[in-house]
């Protein structure tokens, strides 16, 4: 039997968190009695931060958050939902351009489980934002301050310095 608890899942990398992903957790949590951001840990992708620092990252930046957790996930994220009695994923939409792929997943999603997709609008300041973006402009100095939590730019011009530094060595 479902449990009660409305129960969702906000997914994805988070390399690193942005405040556009804080933006959709915070309105998944008005909208769901509980939330869990689940951080994607398989490891065929290459990260700028290991799985230990996204989660870290992402539960400073939640603990506004009463209801909201973090936690991580490796293999299908519908097994995730069927183990910890989720019944909701919620994902961000910033554009068009991004609804063809997370209707794809969505319908592939809802097909291997009894999960709903709930599509939240990206809010218009965050429309442009993308952790790889991110990455991207911080690598080349540009200033990406006001788009990634201050401690999260913090940790960000440390790794990248490291990166430099192991770079140039
Ligand atoms: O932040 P991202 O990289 O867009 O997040 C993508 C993520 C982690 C949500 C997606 O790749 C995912 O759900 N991966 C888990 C593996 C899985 O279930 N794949 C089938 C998707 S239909």
């Amino acid at each position: 039997m479902r449990s009660t608890v409305r129960r969702a899942v906000c997914p994805g990398s988070f390399d690193p968190v942005t405040n556009g992903h804080i933006d959709i957790i915070s309105r998944a949590s008005f909208l769901f009695d509980e939330v869990v951001v689940a951080v994607g840990v398989n490891k065929s992708k290459s990260r700028l931060f290991s799985a230990d620092e996204r989660m870290d990252m992402l539960s400073e930046a939640c603990r506004q958050f009463p209801n909201v957790r973090v936690d991580g996930f490796a293999g299908l994220l519908t097994s995730y939902c069927q183990e910890h009695d989720v019944h909701a994923i919620v994902k961000g939409l910033r554009a068009v351009s991004d609804f063809d792929y997370e209707l794809q997943m969505a319908q592939m999603n809802s097909s291997l489980a009894e999960i709903e997709t709930v599509f939240v609008p990206t809010s218009p300041e965050y429309s442009f934002l993308a952790s790889s973006l991110v990455k991207e402009v911080a690598t080349f100095g540009g200033d990406v301050s006001g788009l990634i939590p201050d401690f999260v730019l913090e940790l960000l011009t440390a790794r990248l310095a490291e990166r430099n530094q192991e770079a140039s060595s």
